[in-house]
């Protein structure tokens, strides 16, 4: 049986980087200090996490980070008021709110807060419509890493069936848009989605972001397919924790013809996109 060719996320990131590195240092010799402000909100182990990664990638990149911590029962009204602040700060020219917020606090009214040029998260409703209008946009970072990496692996998308599975705001919607944009006919599956397996078993390329431990196995995929696997799933087994995707990746990768390892696939694609998101808005500002 022939086995899949994994498609190596750390070093598309690793490459995407680097030429992010070097817009960073071309902005900075034109005067500009590309900045990223962080906002963090209470006590979310994996939000610390994730936090601290794209800060240190940031420094790495020569990107200047500015962290704000606020304790799990901040008002909304605090917050919302940090995000006018540096809305109005010309020295930022990114604001990420990692999410998930504490309970008191609605996040769509502060993902509309953060003003549309310094979203780099993309997730503001006139990025979200310029990105399905087909204008220029600030586009979420998971799925255009996804987009990414299917280029990288296929080439041109054109005419290429797509299924993407989920529809959730961060990833499935948005992926849906840029997939279209590349010319694919697309299919969304969700949860009420009827004949799913048989929907997906059509499809050239499949992206599974729905957020399941090994979901989607080998009979929802068709031989040769390329498969991006969007999910971070931790599992038990004999007792130790292990991260899973949201395909079954032994029994997919033997019928795939390319499939994103997990780890190691999507995320770190996800923080590259931050970063040239990043530098996006910086240019875009200063109009470099
Ligand atoms: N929480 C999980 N993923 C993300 C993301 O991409 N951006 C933000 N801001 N929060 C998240």
């Amino acid at each position: 049986m022939s086995q899949a060719q994994l498609i190596d996320g750390k070093a598309a990131a690793a490459g995407l980087l680097e030429t992010v590195r070097q817009d960073v240092a071309q902005l900075r010799a034109a005067g500009v200090t590309a900045t990223l402000a962080v906002v963090l909100v209470g006590d979310d182990p994996a939000s610390h996490v994730y936090v601290r990664n794209k800060v240190l990638r940031a420094n790495e990149v020569g990107i200047r980070s500015i962290e704000h911590r606020l304790p799990a029962d901040t008002a909304q009204d605090t917050l919302l008021s940090l995000i006018g602040t540096l809305n109005a700060d010309r020295g930022v020219n990114g604001i990420l709110v990692q999410m998930p917020l504490p309970a008191q606090i609605d996040e769509g009214a502060v993902i509309d807060a953060i003003a549309p040029e310094k979203d780099v998260d993309g997730f503001h409703r006139e990025n979200v419509g310029r990105l399905v209008l087909g204008e220029p946009a600030l586009t979420p970072c998971t799925p255009s890493g996804c987009l990414f990496l299917l280029e990288q692996t296929l080439g041109d998308l054109s005419g290429k069936h797509a299924v993407v599975i989920g529809r959730s705001n961060i990833v499935g919607k948005p992926m849906a848009s840029l997939l279209l944009q590349a010319n694919c006919s697309v299919t969304v599956l969700h949860s009420h989605s009827v004949g799913a397996r048989e929907l997906c078993r059509q499809a050239d390329i499949v992206v599974a972001a729905v957020g399941r431990a090994q979901m989607v196995d080998a009979s929802w995929i068709k031989p040769g397919a390329t498969v991006i696997d969007v999910g971070i799933n931790r599992i038990e087994i004999d007792d130790k924790t292990r991260l899973v995707g949201d395909t079954e990746f032994e029994s997919v990768s033997r019928v795939a013809g390319a499939i994103t390892p997990v780890p190691g696939g999507v995320g770190p694609m996800t923080i590259g996109f931050l970063m040239k998101n990043t530098v996006l808005a910086a240019r875009r500002q200063s109009r470099q």
